[in-house]
């Protein structure tokens, strides 16, 4: 096992005559032991970032280091690295057994220990039924498990897996991802793992790196990229329906300050909460709002801090509900229960959890 570091690591590819910087600069470090995510939208540098660290690619500009090696100048072969990426690339002529076996036999395992690591895998991923069949009789799912596998029974200091479970329906992908978080837990191998799926992300992740546009955004916690998101793209990208965003600006002093948006139309207090970010933020100044859909409560007549506001769009989507509702020029989401008779233009009561307001500077995006 082993840490992996990048120090200024870029990739800039010729592409029809352009140039296209795939990954910018990017500073990570993973520590000895854990599963980083990465996680992003398509084509934020995800795949290649990865592909650099196996070796697949190499780097423009920028040191790659595994545990005490810098390795960016070896062959894919020499950085102990095992893959598992989208495309399983299988050898048809063989067996899946043989296909999962096949980087054990340089090594120096008996074949005895060659089984029962291959009876542990292959029945964490459910595919001990199939190992004497060859690929060309698995559909694409059981391809991937095998593909998976295979990088998992190697003896390596890290562990690439790039949508490793992307094959699979979404049954099958909740349930293997538990057991790959319950496998990482006893053997506490360094694993970095792509998906461009939140849920899965979070689930898997001791931290998570969050990627846009080829840098890294934010590197936290499943609940620090949650609860402080360094930036608005942090905080638009993670959860589900997204963050709302309300442009505006603060008012009052530093004992009972307000936000007031733009049109003037929505004001709301603002605890002490938002003080606890990193930077000072003064009255007058403009700022994004941001608050989560599950943070706005259907008042339904409470009294408090409930502000009128009108229905635009009602889903009922089975265990939850999703609200939309205008107040001014604002369109606010919110998370409600399912089954509500609510109708366009008909008023109704929310009641924003100001306490897990946070604030952005406009012009940076960056959280204040
Ligand atoms: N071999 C290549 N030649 C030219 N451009 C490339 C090459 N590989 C990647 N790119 C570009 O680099 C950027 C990052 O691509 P990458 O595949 O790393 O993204 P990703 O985050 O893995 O996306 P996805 O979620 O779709 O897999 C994209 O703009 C892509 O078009
Ligand atoms: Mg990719």
């Amino acid at each position: 096992m082993a840490e992996v570091r990048l120090e200024g690591v870029r990739k800039e590819f010729l592409s029809g005559g352009k140039k296209v910087t795939a990954v910018r600069d990017v500073d990570l470090r993973c520590r000895d032991g854990e599963i980083m995510v990465f996680l992003g939208p398509s084509g934020c540098g995800k795949t290649t970032t990865m592909r650099l660290i196996a070796g697949l690619e190499s780097a423009s500009a920028g040191e790659i280091h595994i545990g005490e090696r810098r390795v960016d100048g070896l062959e894919p072969g020499k950085r102990r690295v095992a893959l598992a990426f989208e495309n399983y690339a299988l050898y048809p002529p063989l067996t899946v057994k043989e296909n999962i076996v096949f980087p054990l036999r340089a090594s120096m395992r008996s074949p005895a220990e060659i089984e029962s690591r291959l009876s542990e895998i292959a029945s964490l991923l459910e595919i001990d039924q199939v190992l004497e069949r060859k690929p060309g009789q698995l559909g694409g799912g059981q391809q991937q498990m095998v593909s998976l596998a295979r990088c998992l029974i190697r003896d390596a200091d890290v562990y690439l897996m790039d949508e490793p479970l992307s094959h699979l329906d979404s049954d099958q992908r909740v349930k293997v991802r538990a057991r790959l978080r319950a496998l990482h837990d006893r053997t506490r191998r360094t694993m970095i793992y792509v998906t461009h799926d939140q849920l899965e992300g979070l689930a898997l992740a001791d931290r998570i790196a969050v990627m846009n546009g080829g840098q890294v955004q934010q590197v936290d916690t499943p609940d620090g990229v949650y609860s402080r998101p360094a930036n608005t793209f942090v905080a638009g990208f993670v959860g589900e329906p997204p963050m709302n965003f309300l442009a505006g600006r603060l008012e009052g002093d530093g004992a009972a300050p307000s936000f007031l948006s733009e049109d003037g139309s929505l004001r709301l207090p603002i605890g002490p909460a938002p003080f606890s970010g990193p930077r000072t933020i003064l009255p007058g100044q403009p700022v994004t709002l941001g608050i989560r859909p599950e943070h706005i409560r259907l008042a339904g007549g409470q009294p408090g801090d409930a502000l009128e506001a009108s229905v635009e769009v009602y889903e009922s989507l089975g265990e939850e509900g999703v609200l939309e509702v205008r107040r001014g020029r604002n369109v606010l989401t919110l998370l409600t229960k399912p089954g509500l008779s609510l109708k366009r233009g008909q008023p109704v009561e929310i009641g924003p959890d100001v306490q897990k307001i946070i604030l952005f500077d406009p012009r940076t995006g960056e959280r204040l």
